[in-house]
């Protein structure tokens, strides 16, 4: 009896542990400790009648027994930390599965513009000039031509930080005044830079907005010369079919002014809803700069001539990738900006 006993832990043993050997992963270990340690195993069941064995028996078989319970936790514990270790093994990593591509982020479509704006007026000579957010009334409003009583000065349009001669500037025009002050000319920049107007946001509005200002001044500058420049830079913005077309308009800063419409990019002209049925876009402001200006950054203007254009950004992007509401910019919808 004792024997038959030994004999079937011992067989248990073996069973157990080769069981434990091949085992393959951490499920099938836990169903093999519940198997053999668990409370209705074959173990748990020896060692509970170890108490209703002989008083002869008892020592040795109860030895082996608990032997056999020791050496089995053991080796499942080892087994364990075997298969932890297999799992970060390199050797068994595949190396032929496709990676994870991190996303790393894309450009805004506003700087993609303002960097295309920059690359087309770049390759015709002009140079990127900058200037502050926060200007003075002088820069923004007085050295532009600007009569005290402009409504663009009024708050409803501006937003005024100290009094009234500290400001947001609500145009990139007032970098013509700073670069003319430090540059004898020839002068030819463009300005891509921030505004601020005081204005309710809606689908074509948002108080903070984006302009490329250009400026161009040196002796015989003519009206020809905006023209062309402005028709380059059209056809390489959008496709070499682009006309211009000049309306009369007024700017305090230039003489004459006008507003410069380009043919309608989505019907060529042929009338549709971006261009309200007339085939023209409206673009940008622009005209040769008023005599009254160089006299404030003491430019002798029976010598020079200039001209100088304004546009918005947000307009432009908005054509080129066919934006219907301006408030997508600014929202930082990933949706909306990992399309660009
Ligand atoms: N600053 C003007 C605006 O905000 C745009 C503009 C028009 C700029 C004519 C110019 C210009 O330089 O010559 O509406």
């Amino acid at each position: 009896m004792p024997t038959d006993m030994v004999e079937k832990i011992n067989s248990l043993k073996e069973k157990a542990l080769a069981d434990i050997q091949s085992c393959k992963d951490a499920g099938q270990l836990d169903e093999l400790k519940i198997q053999y340690l668990g409370r209705k195993s074959e173990l748990t069941s020896i060692l509970r009648s170890i108490g209703s064995l002989s008083s002869e028996e008892r020592p040795s078989i109860g030895k082996a027994a608990s032997e056999l319970k020791r050496i089995l936790t053991k080796a499942i514990e080892n087994k364990a930390e075997l298969l932890t270790e297999d799992r970060f093994d390199r050797k068994k990593i595949d190396f032929t599965l496709p990676g994870r591509v991190p996303f790393t982020g894309s450009i805004h479509p506003l700087t993609a513009v303002m960097d295309e704006i920059n690359d087309i007026f770049s390759r015709m000579g002009f140079t990127v000039a900058d200037g502050p957010d926060i200007e003075t009334d002088y820069y923004n409003f007085t050295a532009l031509n600007t009569p005290e009583d402009h409504p663009a000065k009024d708050v409803s349009d501006t937003f005024f930080i100290e009094g009234d001669d500290i400001l947001l500037r609500t145009q990139t025009s007032p970098v013509q005044i700073r670069t003319m002050e430090k540059t004898t000319p020839p002068v030819r920049i463009i300005c891509p830079g921030r505004c601020y107007r005081n204005d309710t946001p809606d689908a074509t509005h948002f108080p903070m907005f984006h302009q490329v200002e250009g400026l161009y001044v040196d002796e015989d500058v003519t009206m020809g010369d905006l023209k062309g420049v402005l028709e380059c830079f059209a056809r390489q913005f959008f496709d070499e079919t682009i006309k211009l077309r000049f309306r009369p308009h007024f700017f305090p800063f230039t003489e004459p002014s006008a507003e410069c419409d380009f043919t309608c990019v989505m019907c060529k002209g042929q009338g549709c809803n971006l261009c309200k049925h007339t085939g023209w876009l409206e673009i940008l402001g622009c005209g040769m700069v008023d005599p009254e200006v160089f006299r404030y950054v003491n430019y002798d203007s029976e010598r020079y001539t200039g001209f100088a254009f304004g546009m918005g950004v947000e307009r432009l992007a908005m054509i080129r990738y066919g934006i219907s509401d301006i408030r997508l910019f600014y929202e930082n919808d990933m949706r909306f900006l990992s399309q660009f």
